[in-house]
C-alpha cells in the first residue's frame, strides 16, 4: 500500500499523478513504458473507471498495452489514432533543456515514434534522473539483428570521433541470449559517461545503416514533471519557460495500489 512505497516510488507516483492533469476527455494519449509510466497508466485507468474520463491510449510497448487494458483504458494503434494530443512517458536521464536518454526498458523506438506523433510530450521522472550533461546512463541504440556485430563495430568507430568520455559498447542480453525489442531488434548500449554534443550524436548515430533508432530525445519533450520522495512536484514547461512547484496530497486509493505489478 501507499505507506509502504519507497521514497523513489513515491516520487514516481506523485510525478505521474500530477502529469495526468494534462489529460482531458476526448484526448488521444500516448502511453509510455517503465515503472513511472506504469503509475501514470494506473492513474488514468482510475480516472476512466471512477470519473468517466473518455480517452483512447496508444501504448509504446506490449507490456504497457497489457496494463492499459487491465485498468480499463481503450487501446488503439497509432495508425488508428493517427495523431495524439499528448504523450506521457518516463526517462532514464533528462537535462536542463528537457533533452532525454530513453530506452532503459528497451522501448525507445515506439516511444520516439509515439512522442513525435504528439502535440505535446510530458516526461515524468524522479529527481535523481536529472543531470547536467547526458551520458552517465548508457545510451541505448536499437539495431537490426542482421549484421549486428558490424553495426556495433561501426558504432564504436563513430563514437571515437565524437565528444564523449567512454567508448565501451555492449549488446544488451537477457540471460545468455540477446534482448529482443517489441519490433524484433537488438539493443547496443553505449557507455559514454558524458555526451558533449547530444544533438550531433543523435543525428550521426542514425546515419549508420543497421541502426534503427537511438535513445536520445532532442527537442521532443515539452514539459518535465519531476517528483520528489516527500510529495513535492516540480513542473517545468520548456516551451513556456516556466517552473512551478507544489506538494501533492498523497491520497491512497485501494484500486490504484492493488495489483501493483511493475
Ligand atoms: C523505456 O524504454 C524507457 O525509455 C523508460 O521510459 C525509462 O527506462 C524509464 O523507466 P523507469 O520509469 O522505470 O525508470
Amino acid at each position: 500500500m501507499a505507506a509502504d512505497l519507497s521514497p523513489i516510488d513515491k516520487a514516481k507516483f506523485v510525478a505521474a499523478r500530477r502529469a495526468v492533469d494534462y489529460v482531458q476527455s476526448g484526448m488521444k494519449v500516448g502511453l509510455g513504458t517503465g515503472s513511472t509510466a506504469a503509475w501514470m497508466v494506473r492513474c488514468l485507468g482510475e480516472m476512466v473507471r471512477e470519473e468517466g474520463l473518455k480517452i483512447v491510449g496508444v501504448p509504446t510497448s506490449a507490456r504497457t498495452a497489457d496494463l492499459a487494458r487491465q485498468v480499463g483504458i481503450e487501446v488503439v494503434s497509432l495508425d488508428e489514432a493517427k495523431w495524439l494530443d499528448v504523450t506521457i512517458d518516463g526517462a532514464d536521464e533528462f537535462d536542463g533543456e528537457a533533452n532525454l536518454i530513453k530506452g532503459g526498458g528497451g522501448a525507445l523506438l515506439l516511444e520516439k515514434i509515439v512522442a513525435t506523433a504528439s502535440d505535446q510530450m510530458i516526461v515524468i521522472a524522479d529527481a535523481a534522473k536529472e543531470v547536467l550533461t547526458l551520458g552517465a546512463f548508457p545510451l541505448p541504440v536499437e539495431v537490426i539483428p542482421f549484421g549486428w556485430q558490424t553495426t556495433k563495430a561501426l558504432l564504436e568507430e563513430t563514437i571515437e570521433s565524437l565528444d564523449v568520455l567512454g567508448h565501451q559498447t555492449t549488446l544488451r542480453m537477457t540471460g545468455d541470449r540477446p534482448f529482443i525489442t517489441d519490433e524484433g531488434n537488438y539493443i547496443v548500449d553505449l557507455h559514454l559517461q558524458r555526451i558533449g554534443d547530444a544533438r550531433q550524436m543523435a543525428l550521426v548515430l542514425n546515419q549508420i545503416p543497421g541502426v534503427v533508432e537511438n535513445g536520445l530525445f532532442i527537442d521532443i519533450c515539452d514539459v518535465v514533471v519531476v517528483g520528489h520522495g516527500d510529495g513535492r512536484v516540480t513542473v517545468r514547461d520548456v516551451t513556456a519557460g516556466t517552473q512551478e512547484e507544489e506538494t501533492m496530497e498523497f491520497v491512497e486509493s485501494d484500486n490504484l495500489f492493488r495489483d501493483m505489478g511493475d
